[in-house]
């Protein structure tokens, strides 16, 4: 497929879509087989691109990756786990965040680990401190070299107690990898709680992991000394599926998304429903539409669970060029999440950034230069433009703002979008969108 796609936008878009597994879980259980000593089966597994990335990086290691014909089940076979070659890992930089993921179940199975410089999307700075202290804390040596960084377990690590500055998702899943196989107990206070870890924590129980959730975002491991493989279906992708009912908001549009689930999603759900929104919940899915009439503006702050995700906030910012009024957004997990809002002001929105915390509580990043708040004024009709896909959801947004449109706009860049929406040009033309490729 060609990065460059023609959008021929102003056509609602209209029709049924299926999201699979989570990528942000998918990912991180694909990590876990290697604690175990038995294959593992990870099933509703979307084929998307950073699959593509784990698979590589687990084959590097010696494990056996297959998947059945429609990449659905994937069976991981980490008998034969091994050390890869530091340029083979290499080789990988720059295309995801997951290597750093590897070095819990590495130090256990082999003493070693090495992340290269990692990748994922350019939304801020995205440091590795906490992961580092994470693992040092369990006794891992960390030694930063030009190619990247060396890691080893002298001995077998050993459990501790670690407070988190910030409720970090990764840190979090890189506590739990390395917990449940060290030595004696480990307490993480502050821990993030978000579904896909929710759901990382039943796939390590499957593997006979021994782990608590307290209310009051402590996490507790009991490490043992052996794990096996596990057989487990993913949660849905809850950002593809908020991202398919943005873009059917801002194009008037009618979508139902097979697959996506209530309960990882109210937040979102109480917040499409505040903008105008409507939606219907039933056992396979959800279905989301525009019911006529104006939509409205919002005051909205992106949190950590059970808060509002940072990653809807993109998609839904274009759905808010469209609604009535002025819209504040604050974002709080990340510094540099609005990049993305200067295609949209090329296309006709009015959109203007602030350093200030604006709409809510102050956050980190108030009085540190980040431009962490947007403020849109709507509706404002957007023009077909030529746009540049800068990041994975940022590229959906441009994608839904282009939808939107009138006139054809040119995309480029969009194999971005293909690690994180699967098929998702086969799921436009299934909405009755629009559009060619080069
Ligand atoms: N942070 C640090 N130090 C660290 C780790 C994180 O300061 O060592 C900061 C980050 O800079 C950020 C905040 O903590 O400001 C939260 O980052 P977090 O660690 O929670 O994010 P992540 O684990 O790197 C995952 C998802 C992101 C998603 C966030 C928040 C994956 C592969 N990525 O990232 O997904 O936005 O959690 O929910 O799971 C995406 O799918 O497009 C995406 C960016």
């Amino acid at each position: 497929m060609t990065d460059l796609l023609y959008v021929h936008g102003g056509t609602p878009l209209s029709g049924e879509i299926t999201v699979r597994g989570a990528k942000n879980f998918v990912s991180k259980a694909m990590v876990a087989s290697l604690l175990g000593e038995t294959p593992s089966e990870l099933r509703n597994v979307p084929q998307i691109r950073d699959v593509g990335v784990v698979t590589g990086l687990l084959e590097l290691h010696g494990v056996r990756v297959s998947a059945d014909a429609e990449g659905g089940v994937l069976r991981l076979d980490p008998t034969d786990v091994e050390s890869a070659h530091v340029a083979d890992i290499d080789a990988h930089a720059g295309s995801s965040r997951i290597p750093i993921l590897f070095c819990g179940p590495l130090l256990h199975r082999l003493g070693e680990a090495f992340i290269p410089d990692l990748g994922g999307c350019r939304i801020g700075d995205r440091p590795i401190n906490y992961h580092l202290d994470i693992l040092r804390q369990f006794g891992a040596v960390v030694d930063k070299r030009e190619n990247g960084i060396h890691i080893r377990a002298p001995r077998r690590l050993r459990g501790t107690k670690i407070t988190l500055p910030y409720p970090s998702v990764g840190a979090t899943e890189q506590l739990l990898l390395t917990a449940v196989r060290a030595e004696g107990v480990t307490e993480l206070t502050n821990a993030a709680i978000e579904p896909e870890i929710m759901d990382l924590i039943n796939v390590l129980q499957k593997m006979g992991a021994i782990i608590s959730v307290d209310t009051d975002r402590v996490i507790r491991i009991e490490g043992v000394d052996r794990l096996v493989g596990f057989r487990h279906t993913a949660l849905a992708d809850r950002i593809e599926a908020a991202s398919w009912a943005s873009a059917a908001l801002a194009t008037g549009g009618d979508v139902y998304v097979r697959g996506a689930t209530q309960p990882e999603m109210t937040a979102f759900l109480n917040t499409f429903r505040k903008v105008g929104g409507e939606f219907a919940i039933d056992d396979d899915g959800i279905r989301f539409y525009h019911p006529g009439g104006d939509l409205k503006s919002i005051v909205l702050e992106t949190d950590v669970h059970p808060g509002f995700m940072t990653d809807w906030q993109q998609p839904l910012v274009v759905a808010l060029t469209q609604a009535k009024g002025l819209s504040i957004v604050h974002e709080t997990v990340y510094e540099n999440r609005f990049g993305f809002t200067d295609a949209l002001r090329g296309m006709g929105a009015t959109i203007q950034v602030y350093q200030d915390c604006l709409g809510g509580r102050p956050c980190r990043f108030g009085q540190r230069n980040f431009s962490h708040s947007a403020v849109i004024s709507g509706p404002t009709p957007l023009t077909a433009a030529d746009i540049e896909v800068p990041d994975l959801r940022g590229g959906f947004s441009h994608l839904i703002a282009a939808l939107t449109a009138q006139g054809t706009s040119a995309v480029r860049g969009i194999s971005l979008i293909d690690r994180g929406y699967e098929n998702f040009t086969a799921k436009l033309e299934a909405l009755g969108a629009k559009f060619d490729r080069d």
